[in-house]
């Protein structure tokens, strides 16, 4: 295989599982927020990508998407339940998240877990050239870096994790926290979405490690397989950097979608469908249990029963796209959100004019961006969330100054859209009170807030957001190559 002087690894591969059969792909991003954050900043770029297709058993031979060379990696159904269902996504992905759900810890899926991890460490290692770039992504490949760094002491690792680092004392229950923590700072520069991460992570590897950790920096005991003379190591010594990066949308692409004769007019057409003088509440999640949906509709079906909002007025839309299906939590959490849907539109409903339209489905970019356009009101109340990319896909999304976002304070993109009406999603009066505030402000007052919101968001794109964490990855090179 060729090698690459840039390397990316990450779980997932940019496409979803239908590969066409003659084997032809396309840029079909997964439904996730890491891959259409990468998607932006890789298709033009010379590199690599390791990662997971999504198919079960021997990896599809992929073909490069135009500069960008695929390095599928072939999972099995046995690695599928312990390294992504199992540690990945029923241990670290719940307790992440503030413990929203119980985490799971069970011994089995954490051999499962390290080796797929060497896995992707030995396929990076095979596809970087000598002194390249290898930017590691998130949870799933936690050791990846440090497993990396005994292979190739010669590449500059990175180490960027999409989701929240929770406080030291939800990760002491970590069984493995020892050689989670090291392998994560085995990469030179660790980045986050937020920067309570870092300071999490600081105050870890000094009672874990006993290095210094400051919130920029972590000085740890360097191992026999560090290069000599590097920036980022003294005698004796190697200093993981740490910083929050927070991560954002390819704000062109909504731009240039948002241009389009297809989108304008699905817009119109859609706000029809809808009603055409009905305000429209619309939430687009993955179906996850971090996102709040459950108690979102608990707080518009009480809406509904109070008379304070009235179904010839007001209709939401749900997309909550299938996610993570074979794990029990999100199979009981469709369920539970099918049956409550059905009840309120039962209840609330009239003929020919449902209380919401729930759409349990992918849709293309165009689709989304019409969706967006028709919202008066975007709902984005998760529990938890690194970041939300959907909150700032929706700001770009707007062709003016109107709609209103209510935003979740539990969310990354809280801190950066502060102009959205800010809400804890664990308050359901408090949720209900600011979708009817959200639902009758003053115009200029909404004007004001979007047009701060798509002042930043225009400033602080994907393409931002790479150059900083690589700029700063940079400054981890070796003096003399
Ligand atoms: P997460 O990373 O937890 O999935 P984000 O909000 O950061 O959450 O990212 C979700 C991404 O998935 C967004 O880019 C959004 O456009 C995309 N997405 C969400 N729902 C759908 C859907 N029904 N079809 C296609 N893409 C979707
Ligand atoms: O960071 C959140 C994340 O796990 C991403 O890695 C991915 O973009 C998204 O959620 C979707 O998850 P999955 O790959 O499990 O479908």
């Amino acid at each position: 295989m060729r090698q690459s002087s840039l390397v990316v690894v990450a779980n997932r591969l940019p496409l979803d599982d239908n590969v066409a059969p003659d084997g032809a792909c396309e840029w079909r991003r997964s439904p996730g927020g890491l891959a259409g954050a990468l998607h932006a900043i890789l298709e033009q770029t010379p590199a690599t990508w390791v990662g997971w297709s999504g198919t079960i058993g021997e990896a599809p031979r992929l073909p490069d998407i135009g500069t960008l060379r695929l390095r599928p990696m072939s999972i099995s159904e046995d690695e599928l339940r312990g390294y992504y269902e199992g540690f990945a996504n029923s241990t670290l992905w719940p307790l992440y998240h503030d413990a929203v759900e119980q985490p799971v810890f069970d011994r089995g899926w954490w051999e499962t877990y390290r080796s797929v991890n060497r896995r992707f460490a030995e396929a990076a290692a095979e596809v970087a050239e000598p002194g390249a770039t290898v930017w590691v992504q998130d949870y799933h490949l936690q050791l990846v870096p440090q497993l990396l760094r005994e292979m190739r002491p010669d590449v500059v690792i990175g180490f960027f994790l999409h989701v929240p680092f929770p406080p030291p004392e939800l990760f002491m229950q970590l069984p493995r926290r020892l050689e989670l923590l090291r392998g994560m700072l085995g990469a030179d520069l660790v980045g986050f979405q937020r920067p309570q991460a870092a300071h999490n992570v600081a105050q870890l590897a000094a009672k874990l490690l006993g290095a210094h950790g400051a919130d920029d920096a972590i000085t740890m005991d360097a191992s026999p397989a560090a290069p000599p003379a590097t920036h980022n190591r003294t005698e004796g010594q190697r200093i993981v950097r740490t910083g929050a990066f927070p991560v954002s949308i390819d704000v062109a692409e909504m731009r240039s979608l948002n241009a389009r004769p297809y989108v304008v007019n699905q817009a119109r057409r859609l706000q029809r469908d809808l009603g055409s003088h009905k305000r429209v509440l619309l939430s687009v999640d993955r179906l996850d249990y971090t996102k709040g949906i459950e108690h979102r509709l608990t707080a518009y079906s009480e809406l509904l029963r109070d008379g304070l909002v009235k179904v010839r007025d007001v209709v939401m839309v749900q997309v909550a796209v299938p996610s993570r299906e074979r794990v029990e939590n999100y199979r009981g959490l469709r369920d539970r959100i099918e049956r409550e849907v059905g009840r309120i539109n039962g209840e609330y409903g009239r003929v020919g004019e449902p209380a919401i339209h729930y759409l349990n489905q992918p849709f293309d970019r165009a689709d989304l961006a019409a969706l967006y356009q028709t919202a008066d009101v975007m709902v984005v109340t998760p529990l938890r969330d690194g970041m939300n990319l959907v909150a700032k896909e929706f700001v770009a999304a707007r062709r003016n100054d109107t709609g209103a976002l209510v935003l979740s304070e539990f969310a990354g993109a809280a801190a950066e859209l502060e102009d959205a009406f800010l809400v804890n999603p664990h308050d359901v009066d408090g949720l209900k009170e600011t979708l009817l505030h959200a639902l009758a402000a003053d115009p200029a007052d909404l004007a004001a807030r979007m047009k701060a919101m798509r002042a930043y968001i225009t400033a602080n794109d994907i393409h931002a957001w790479a150059r900083a964490y690589l700029t700063e990855l940079d400054l981890a090179r070796p003096l003399v190559s």
